[in-house]
């Protein structure tokens, strides 16, 4: 599988370039659908040759260097249901900033770009969100490698582009977990708390909680009070409704403002609590039987939907022709029901979370969802 630079089998007279692609930053469906119309596209469409990396960015620090030649054995229709990424990911080991085993980080940068050079390839796609192009662009900058961006991120938090690959996936596990979690709430009078991922925006939460008729929902870039939860919730029951449902994004602050947060292995820490913190509040404020449910992971993995299947298919095309076209420094995204690009540092400017005054968010508010808010 993973083989040295020395072993290439990339010859003087090869007739065409050869791109590598590497997928960074956390998993999510619809990444080997990317790679699969990455791979058929550079193959078919250019005759190039594609190099896959393994583990991100970590596949250029390691020597040997780790990456495998991909081929059209690739591109059947089978990893194209296939969740997570054949590559392997990371989301940690920032080459700027790595964490060295005695606790220190250093600046292995040169070596990451030394393996690009190594590689001897013609131009680099990284599939990653926005954490991932800050560090790729950064790279190719200073070690000018030609790059080509595919947003993929669950959180769906990446700039310019209506949806990055992965998104509609974890919508569609959380909108069935509210599924499953209903009949089970009316069956036992309760309030179920459902914790969805998002890191800082409440994308996921929003489209779900919609989708899966949920009563309150509870997103990060829309102050709540927990009187106000209670109160919607109260007022469900006295009409005679006998549960509630209610979604809480994973970075909703607790009641004193402060973010819920789980301490990792090495140091890092990531969101997760807040909806037991809810949880909690709900039932000391209502007296209603609550149960929450913390849907992690879940979310991440499974098979694509069609709809990232159909983005992840056009992005991976349309960021081979932009090298073809020798466009770098760009990004693929979805806009307006079609594949377009803009520049990568367009879509890292900031990240892009909920706007308070969307028409998601007006929807929920027509359909009687409580936000916290009021
Ligand atoms: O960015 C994707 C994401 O799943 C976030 O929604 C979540 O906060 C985070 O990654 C979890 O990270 P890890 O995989 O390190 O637990």
């Amino acid at each position: 599988m993973a083989k040295s630079a020395g072993e290439s089998t990339k010859t003087p007279s090869s007739p065409g370039k050869t791109i590598g692609l590497l997928t960074s930053g956390g998993d999510c469906a619809g990444l080997n659908a990317v790679i699969r119309a990455v791979v058929a596209r550079a193959i078919q469409g250019y005759g190039w040759r594609v190099y896959g990396i393994r583990h991100g960015t970590m596949g250029l620090l390691r020597r040997p260097l780790e990456f495998e030649e991909l081929d059209l054995r690739i591109s059947t229709v089978n990893i194209l249901r296939l969740g997570g990424t054949i590559l392997g990911t990371t989301n940690k080991g920032n080459p700027f900033a790595f964490p060295m085993p005695d606790g220190t980080v250093r600046d292995r940068s040169t070596e990451v770009i030394d393996g690009v050079r190594q590689l001897g390839i013609d131009a680099l796609i990284g599939v990653g969100g926005d954490g991932s192009f800050a560090i790729l662009r950064r790279l190719a900058q200073e070690g000018g490698i030609n790059l080509v961006g595919i947003p993929k991120t669950i959180d769906n938090d990446v700039g310019a582009t209506e949806a990055s690959v992965g998104y509609h996936t974890a919508v569609m596990v959380a909108t069935e977990a509210l599924d499953r979690l209903q009949p089970t709430a009316a069956s036992h009078d309760r309030v179920m708390i459902l914790e969805v991922m998002g890191r800082d925006a409440g994308h996921i939460a929003l489209a779900a909680g919609i989708a899966g008729g949920a009563d309150v929902i509870l997103i990060p870039e829309i102050p709540y009070t927990m009187e106000a939860v209670a109160a919607h919730i109260s007022k469900i029951r006295q009409r005679g409704r006998n549960f509630a449902l209610v979604v809480v994004a994973e970075a909703v602050p607790d009641l004193t403002g402060r973010s819920v947060r789980q301490q990792r292995a090495g140091g890092t820490t990531t969101y997760g609590g807040i909806g037991h913190i809810i949880e909690k509040a709900i039932a000391g404020l209502t007296g209603a039987e609550t149960r929450v449910t913390v849907l992690g992971h879940v979310q991440r993995g499974g098979q694509p939907t069609w709809d990232d299947r159909l983005i992840a298919s056009a992005f991976g095309v349309h960021a081979v022709d932009l090298i073809a076209g020798g466009r770098f420094d760009r990004m693929v995204a979805w806009q307006n029901r079609r594949v377009v690009d803009v520049p990568l540092a367009t879509a890292i400017e900031r990240p892009q979370q909920v706007d308070p005054d969307s028409a998601l968010v007006h929807t929920a508010r027509g359909l009687g969802i409580s936000l916290g808010d009021a």
